[in-house]
């Protein structure tokens, strides 16, 4: 018996440790200490069954162990009653700063499109916005580019109706601002673009940056200029540029302009598809014929335009080799920039 009362005041006090919540105050009081079925009271009755000169002695021991786990009792009613267990108010540390919520940041592609606007506005550039939604006329028609020409099979369009679309350039804009101003004209023209394609350097949604200045005497050899200081201050002073000719049914002559694959400095990689060289703009001479269309008189004036795609700068800046990241969302990838 002697060994039972141990026992038994080993395991309530074990028990006693465990509750946390008030909850549990009863379920323990009820099997310990309880009148009816509580263990310590249990073990009590069985004193009459002891011989009686060791009655007295174990008595007083149960006597004993039942006060104190009644007074542990009585000690953690009181502690759970005060709202917190000693422990926890010694956990809580009021003196610690608040969690600060992160910070959202503009998306890489913005942040290079503003850094691109910036170089260009620089120059004497203005900025002009213009819609997605367009209609056939400008973003073909007024660009010399009639219904069933061939170049139109460049542009993978999103057809909304039979005259309205998806814009697949942002050099709807060059015949929206031409038509509705007199030269001489500066403007960029930085927007969503749309075409149905998918691969590791092509998004059906990407970034463009229309570019194009119309006034006296504009030669090829000022665009090479524009565009070749601008490269060199998106890039660095001795990057490679190349032109190479090239055709748009509104330039004249035309030129698509790559640049040193930055990747693998020109070995040939992924990116580069194994040349060296990435495509990064379209450009030229703004075609007579547009000129006419919008109202100049072509031999007055000329200009040049060009229209250069964000995403591609900005993978060969921050040396990403998959243009889809840009579109996943993904905030492990788009809280580096
Ligand atoms: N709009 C052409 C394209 O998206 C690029 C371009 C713009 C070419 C201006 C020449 C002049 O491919």
């Amino acid at each position: 018996m002697e060994l039972e009362l141990a026992r038994l005041k080993d395991e309530a006090i074990q028990t006693l440790k465990g509750v946390t919540v008030a909850s549990e105050l009863e379920p323990f009081r009820v099997k310990f200490l309880g009148r009816k079925g509580g263990s310590l009271t249990g073990v009590m009755r069985q004193l009459a069954e002891v011989p009686k000169e060791d009655r007295p002695r174990l008595g007083q021991l149960a006597n004993e162990i039942k006060k104190e786990v009644t007074a542990l009792f009585e000690q953690k009613k009181q502690d759970l009653s005060a709202g917190q267990t000693p422990q926890k108010q010694s956990e809580l540390d009021l003196s610690l700063p608040g969690r600060s919520l992160p910070f959202g940041k503009l998306h890489p592609v913005t942040q290079v499109m503003e850094e691109i606007c910036s170089i260009f506005e620089g120059m004497g550039f203005a900025v002009a916005e213009g819609p997605d939604v367009e209609t056939d006329h400008y973003n073909f028609e007024a660009l010399n580019i009639p219904k069933h020409h061939p170049a139109r099979d460049m542009h993978d369009t999103f057809y909304v109706s039979d005259s309205i679309l998806l814009r697949t350039h942002t050099s709807n804009m060059q015949a929206r601002i031409m038509e509705n101003m007199e030269p001489p004209l500066r403007y960029i023209a930085p927007g969503k673009v749309y075409r149905c394609d998918s691969d590791i350097t092509h998004t059906p949604m990407f970034v463009q940056v229309e570019g194009f200045l119309v006034d006296r005497d504009v030669s090829f050899a000022d665009l090479k200029g524009v565009l070749t200081s601008f490269l060199h201050h998106m890039f660095s002073q001795d990057l490679a540029v190349r032109f190479r000719p090239s055709f748009f049914p509104f330039t004249e002559p035309s030129a698509e302009v790559d640049i040193a694959c930055v990747i693998c400095g020109g070995e040939g990689c992924r990116v580069c598809k194994r040349t060296g060289w990435i495509e990064i703009l379209g450009a030229g001479l703004i075609d007579p014929e547009v000129m006419k269309m919008v109202g100049y008189d072509p031999d007055e004036y000329s200009g040049f335009a060009f229209g250069l795609g964000v995403e591609r700068i900005a993978m060969l800046k921050y040396g990403i080799n998959d243009i889809r990241l840009y579109y996943e969302n993904d905030l492990r990838f788009l809280s580096q920039f």
